[in-house]
């Protein structure tokens, strides 16, 4: 989730693009850019890792005049977060600079055909290629900067907006967007001077202007100081009529897209996200799964003896699904373990073990330290983490990263449905090479994986009322969560979840381990969360049900759409829509991100904050 700002009019530009940058920072940043044009017609680009103000500290102010320019937060999704691979990108004759949010997917062919054509590349970056190809396009088409950028774009495979200036032109601005979010603010300066603002979402535009204009898939927008409107058309070649709208949110709304909280948000984010997770994995055509990581390290993985999973609270959790999952896929031998413990130990590691870290932060010292141990004692270490260049990542030999984007609420959401669609992605990837499941069952569960993140939102859609139940359950001192099987970490999640953003104590058991010990607790005040999907050991879930139920303990059950028994033993229900076993998890866990989200904002609590808690736990 990369940030885009973008000015034109008759203010100075860079306090513009730098506050909006600030503004953006909530999307995640791994570095920073930005591009003016002086009033000397100087095309200047600054780029810095870390934070907006580390780019602060490194712009010269003289180059930071003049009234136009853009600006970028990158996080990063080809290539390591430096400052090459920062935005903005220059074109090879340096006339263009270009910033970029999204995923060019063809970007390799489109390199190449450059490359032939005498272009060469300073970055890794999809960017570059883009604002080569636009060049290209403009010098071989003798063309305008609008029509090379629609002719180029033609070509392109991918998601994009995109912000340009031409250096010889400094009177206009050029931006486009397909799949990724533009938005074009249209303002009057104090003397009455038309003014364009750009953003990625209208958060850096919000205080100059109400009146923005959402640009659409495949349309590209042209701003030129002193016109009233941009011109817009679409990569069709028809010309659009620019459609106003007036925003009616704060900005802290904004933020959270219209959320009150990121933890809402991030939950309501999971279809899109899994699908950015799955996207370029999974080749549907072929029904094949491809990971990188698992391709150049082959032999590897197929002469794995065992995996060892080392991760730290929800991370551990996914972990736990993946352990399932691997070993019935791909019939491996997966131990999971809490870093903070196998750091500790004098674990036995062979040489032909394979150990996982995986970890949204990629920061957790635990974490961290497990996988520099196993490297110790010679492990191959494969790392699964959604911060793009982070310690852990570059620790390991190799991995994949979840690609959820930005989270930052402190409970895990997204990164954990996100961690567990990878871990499965990882498992099919191994069962493939080594043949351990039929053709026809990999590509049901290759289909079956694809369609998780609809059901996710279908599971979102027809939850809408655990807002109003949660109340009910406030005043609540304990709560269980039990599930079994795949369910099992499940009902960890859920646990963890609750007690972390409300404070009300919850344990997560196997639901069969209950009578050895929890049912003692279990009295007309103790809510029990069954998950209870009609699957697998549905029966036995039903029967340690009835076991509560004669206890008088609140049956609160997560159970698939259409199900009679279990809905009719309890005394509320959350549907989740069918799915195989495997996958139930990424369905099931999102009603109890929501209850724990609601319960815990109904006793006041800052769910994106909670006590004692930090995102990123980078002490032992
Ligand atoms: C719970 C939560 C934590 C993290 C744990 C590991 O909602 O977020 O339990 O899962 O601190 O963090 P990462 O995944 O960054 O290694």
């Amino acid at each position: 989730m990369c940030g885009i700002v973008g000015y034109i009019g008759e203010q100075q530009a860079y306090p513009v693009l730098i506050k909006g940058l600030h503004r953006l920072e909530y999307r995640g940043y791994d570095s920073a850019g930005v591009s003016m044009i002086t009033p000397q017609g100087d095309l200047h680009v600054y780029k810095a890792t870390g934070k907006v103000s580390a780019l602060e500290e490194k712009c010269a102010p003289e180059d930071t005049t003049g009234t136009i320019g853009i600006a970028h937060t990158r996080w990063a999704t080809h290539g390591e977060p430096n400052t090459v691979n920062a935005h903005p990108h220059r074109s090879e004759s340096g006339n263009l600079s270009l910033v970029h949010n999204g995923i060019i997917e063809n970007y390799k062919t489109l390199r190449a055909m450059l490359e032939k054509k005498g272009y060469s590349f300073s970055s890794e970056t999809d960017t570059e290629v883009l604002v080569q190809l636009i060049e290209f396009t403009q010098k071989n088409e003798k063309c305008d900067l609008f029509t090379a950028v629609q002719r180029a774009l033609k070509n392109v495979v991918g998601a994009y907006a995109i912000a340009i200036l031409e250096k010889e032109h400094p009177d206009r601005i050029v931006c486009a967007r397909k799949g990724s979010p533009l938005v074009i603010g249209v303002g009057t300066d104090a003397r009455g001077h038309r003014e364009f603002y750009i953003g990625s979402d209208a958060t850096p535009i919000i205080e100059y202007t109400n009146q923005v204009i959402y640009l659409k898939d495949e349309e590209i927008a042209l701003m030129t100081r002193n016109s009233d409107l941009p011109e817009i058309i679409n990569l069709a070649n028809v010309h659009q009529t620019p459609e106003m709208h007036t925003l009616q949110l704060s900005l802290d709304e904004l933020e959270k897209g219209g959320y009150p909280h990121f933890m809402l948000k991030e939950i309501w984010e999971q279809p899109n996200a899994l699908r950015t997770c799955i996207q370029g994995r999974v080749h549907v055509q072929a029904k094949d799964v491809r990971l990188s990581g698992i391709v150049e390290h082959r032999e590897k993985f197929l002469n794995a003896r065992r995996i060892i999973i080392c991760a730290c609270g929800t991370s551990w959790h996914s972990a736990l699904i993946g352990k399932y999952f691997i070993e019935e896929a791909a019939q491996i031998p997966v131990e999971v373990e809490y870093a903070s413990e196998f750091r500790y130990r004098n674990p036995v590691i062979y040489p032909d073990d394979i150990v996982i870290a995986v970890s949204q932060s990629g920061e957790t010292a635990d974490t961290l330290a497990a996988i520099q141990l196993a490297e110790q004692k010679g492990a191959f270490l494969y790392g699964i983490c959604n911060v793009i260049g982070s310690s852990i990542a570059r620790a390991t030999h190799s991995g994949t990263y979840i690609h959820v984007g930005p989270e930052i609420g402190v409970a895990s959401t997204k990164a954990f449905t996100g961690q567990v669609v990878t871990l499965c992605l990882l498992g099919l990837a191994i069962a493939k090479e080594k043949h351990t499941l039929s053709d026809e069952m990999f590509h049901l569960l290759v289909d079956e994986l694809q369609s998780i993140p609809d059901k996710i939102q279908w599971t979102l859609e027809h939850n809408q009322n655990i807002d109003q139940f949660a109340q009910m359950f406030t005043y609540c001192r304990n709560f269980l969560f039990l599930g079994r099987g795949y369910n099992y970490p499940v009902a960890l999640e859920g646990a963890l979840k609750l007690k972390e953003i409300s404070y009300i104590h919850a344990e997560g058991y196997p639901a069969a381990e209950m009578k050895h010990g929890p049912i003692a607790l279990v009295d007309g005040e103790m809510p029990c969360v069954f998950i209870a999907p009609k699957r697998g050991m549905y029966d036995k879930v039903v029967s340690n049900i009835q076991e509560i139920k004669s206890r008088k303990g609140k049956i609160i059950s997560v159970v698939t759409e259409g199900d009679k028994t279990v809905s009719d033993m309890s005394d509320y229900t959350f549907v989740i829509p069918d799915t195989r076993d495997c996958f139930v998890p990424l369905l099931a866990v999102v009603p109890l991100q929501l209850l724990s989200y609601y319960v815990a904002t109904a006793k006041g609590r800052n769910v994106d904050q909670p006590r004692n808690l930090a995102k990123s736990v980078t002490v032992e």
